[in-house]
This record gives C-alpha cells, structure tokens and sequence, in this order.
C-alpha cells in the first residue's frame, strides 16, 4: 500500500493557506493576458504548417476540436488550482489525492510537457529567427539550421540557433531575472498584434478555390491534425500557477483560463483558416514557418517581417515559461524527496534553483538540437494528454473522497465534465502516431525503474 501513500491533504491546504503573504491583486483580464503570453507560440507559428498538410484546409476544426479538449480539462484544472495554490502544479495536487505512486507518475510524465515544450518552442523560434535573417540576405550553413531529418531532402545535423536561444533563456532564468508582468503584457500585445496583422493583411489574398477539397483526409485527418495542434493550446495552466494571487480565485480563475483559450481558439481558427485560403495546403511541406511564408507568397514581404520579429518575441516567453515550469516540478519532487537534493538546492546568491536550471536547459537544448518539432510535439501531446486525464479523474476521486474540502472554485458537472475531459483527451492519443505511443511507454518505464530504484526508498513519506 505504499505506493498509494499520500501526502497529508490538510497538511497541503494549510500550507497554501501560510503562503498567502502574496498580494492578491491579480483580476480576469491580468490571467487572460498571463495565459495568452504561455498560449501563443511555436503551435499556431509553425505547427499550423504541418496541420494543413494532415487535414487540409479542415484544420480549422482542428483546432476547434482540440480547444474543446482543453476547455473541459482547464475546468477540472481550475478547482485543483483554486484549492490549493501551491508549488508543483498537478504533481503535487496528485501527491494528496491518488498517492505517492500516481504523482510520481504524473510528475515524470510533466517532464514531457515543460521540458520538451522548451526544445519545441526553441526549434520554431530557430525557424522564424532564420527567416528574419534571410530577409537581410543572411543564411546560416544548411548543416547548423535544423535537426537530422527535420527537413525532406536536405542535408542537416544541428539545430544552432535552437539551442543558442535555450542557453541565453537558461543563463538569464539562473541568474533570477524573470520577465515582468509589465514585460509580458507587452510582448503579449505585440504577439497579439502581429497575429491580428495577419489577419488583416492576409484576408484580402485569400483565394476561396484553395479552400478545395476542404477536408482532402476526412476526418482521420481532421483528429490527426487536432491531437498535433493541441501543442498550440498548451500553457493555459500557468494561468493556475498564479491561482493565489488571484482576487477572486472562485471567479477570475475560470474567466482566466477558459477565456485565454477561448481568445485563442478564435486567433487560431481565423488564422488556419486565411493561411489554407492564401497558399494551398500542399505547399506548406517542409516549411518552418508557414505563417510569415503565407505573407511572402502574397508580396506582402515587410508584413511578413513584423509577423517573423512578432513571432521570435512572442516564441521567446513562451520558452522562458517552459524552462521555469520544468524546474519548479524538479524542485517540488526533490523536495519531496523522489529526485536527488540538488535539484532543490537554491543558490546562494541568485536565489534559484541554480544547478536544475543549468541541466534543464542544457539537456533540453540538446534535444531541440537533434530531434525534429514534429516529433517533439506529439510527444509532448501525449505526455500532457495524459496528465490532463489523470487530472480529470482525480477530480472525480476527491469529490467523493472529501467532500467537504474549500474549494474556490469548483468544476460544473461533475462527474460530466471531467469525464468529456477523459474522454476527449484519450480519443486524441489515439490519433498519435505508434512510434509516439512507443516513445511514451519506454518513457515511462523508465519512470517506473527509477520510482522503484531510487525514488520510492528516498521519499520523505518513507
Ligand atoms: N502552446 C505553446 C506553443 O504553441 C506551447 O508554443
């Protein structure tokens, strides 16, 4: 039974209670923006390229479909975060709720989410920073400009500027500089800017007839497509992370999170829909960075420069989240005692996790690297699909098992709700390409060897 031993739920919710010497002056409209700025990036910038070539113009219900998967989770997501704004996201809910076991699951599995998001977003960044510079006539050396394999027919073996943008974040992120909420609203407005830009300039080259067939893959392709571009909803839990600095955690939360999202989906829908409409769907092969190419194609070349510089700054802090994700769920199981000590261990002068930043970033950077964006993003996919399902289910378990606990903000309809959230999430797993699904099981059989090995002996509940 001790695998299921669970941290003291009481405990937890007294802890969120102690920390909350933080000022409450976050309102819906600061979580929309601070969900947008974790939202947007390598997903609608680069994936939507791929997307276009599994579904066809039909992506749009791509994303439609992948948004509703999101909506139903973020709401499960909410009344966790609302209940106990502590350190760990998901890790730690799951730690008082379905035990030591599932949490330590669900914190391996995060690993795919935080860390491989920040390889992710830094390859799509690598790819709308080399369009920027190929408008000033500059090109890096095939060899340096992407990952083996990542582009059909080209010669390539490291991804350069990927991995140079991961070491500048790491740097600053070790030292202790994280943006601003007054830096982040504004790169969130340029983000903003610059997709809406697109919107606008790019409506007017539409072409209907590119719009035909509208669904060439049916709707194996439609799903394909929305279990790949799930990727670009990802983030919407940082929202949750800032749960208790919220005024009203019982209403804001929920405005924040289902209404970035919301914000998002529709940004997506009309950009996947104008980019499908200006440049057919089959040119998009091979291009890493569909979005300004779109602009290009239309002669719209000093609109398609402000969406590449929109689009590194937008790309930029969104890897910055990633990487600070990925180190505060390394630090919260450390501190529990699953993960070696130096993971915890905060520098003495710059107040972080000094060392755990410099490994996430390093290693992570490797793999942005050397392994192709395609692959990276359904693997994240299926990582962060399954924690949104464990998530779903938890909820349903502590409904029942305390129902007397405060909550902020509680989940509709249960159990309707986190059920459609299980559901809609395994359904996009099973669109996931086999080698994803093999790729995930090693990986957590690896999860399972070192709980057993070394975490399960260490743990500060043994
Ligand atoms: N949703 C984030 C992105 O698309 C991870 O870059």
């Amino acid at each position: 039974m001790s695998l299921f031993r669970t941290k003291s739920l009481d405990d937890l919710v007294a802890s969120a209670q102690s920390i909350h010497g933080l000022k409450k002056v976050l309102g819906p409209l600061d979580l929309m923006l601070i969900g947008i700025g974790a939202i947007v990036g390598t997903g609608i910038f680069v994936l939507t390229g791929t997307g276009a070539l599994t579904a066809g113009p039909a992506l749009t219900i791509s994303f439609i479909i992948a948004a509703m998967a999101c909506a139903f989770a973020a709401l499960c997501y909410a009344e966790f975060a609302s209940s106990f704004p502590v350190a760990g996201s998901i890790y730690t809910y799951s730690y008082a709720t379905m035990g030591e076991l599932i949490a330590w699951i669900i914190g391996w599995d995060l690993m795919l989410e935080y860390g491989l998001a920040s390889s992710a977003v830094s390859v799509g960044w690598s790819g709308y920073f080399q369009s920027l510079l190929s408008g000033f006539g500059i090109a890096l050396p095939k060899a340096l400009s992407a990952a083996p394999g990542a582009i059909p027919g080209v010669e390539t073996w490291f991804n350069l500027p990927a991995f140079l943008i991961m070491l500048a974040l790491t740097a600053m992120l070790s030292i202790g500089i994280k943006e601003s909420v007054k830096v982040n609203n504004l790169l969130v407005a340029i983000k903003v800017a610059v997709v809406l830009l697109f919107i606008i300039v790019g409506y007017k080259h539409v072409q209907p007839a590119n719009w035909q067939p509208f669904a060439p893959y049916g709707t194996n392709g439609i799903f394909s497509a929305a279990a790949l571009v799930f990727f670009a909803f990802i983030g919407f839990d940082a929202v949750s992370s800032a749960a208790e600095e919220v005024k009203r955690p019982d209403r804001d939360l929920p405005i924040g999170i289902i209404g970035s999202l919301a914000i998002c989906a529709v940004l997506y829908v009309a950009v996947s829909l104008i980019m499908t409409g200006i440049v057919p769907y089959r040119d998009f092969l091979g291009v890493d960075h569909p979005v300004s190419l779109a602009l290009q194609r239309a002669n719209e070349n000093w609109f398609a420069g402000f969406v590449d510089l929109g689009a590194i700054l937008g790309m930029t802090t969104v890897i910055l989240v990633m990487i600070y994700g990925q180190t505060r769920i390394l630090f919260a199981m450390s501190r529990d005692g699953l993960l070696p000590q130096r993971f915890s261990k905060v520098h003495s002068r710059f107040g972080t996790p000094f060392f755990a930043t410099w490994l996430v970033g390093i290693f992570f950077g490797l793999i942005a690297a050397i392994v192709p964006l395609n692959v990276l993003a359904e693997l994240i996919n299926i990582g962060t699909l399954a924690a949104f399902s464990l998530i779903a289910v938890a909820i349903i378990v502590l409904r029942r098992t305390r129902p007397d606990l405060p909550r902020a903000f509680r989940c509709p309809a249960v159990p309707i709700v986190p059920l459609l959230a299980i559901g809609f999430c395994i359904t996009l797993m099973t669109f996931l390409q086999a080698t994803t699904w093999m790729a995930f099981g090693i990986w957590l059989l690896l999860g399972l060897v070192v709980y057993f090995a070394y975490a399960r002996k260490r743990s500060l509940l043994s």
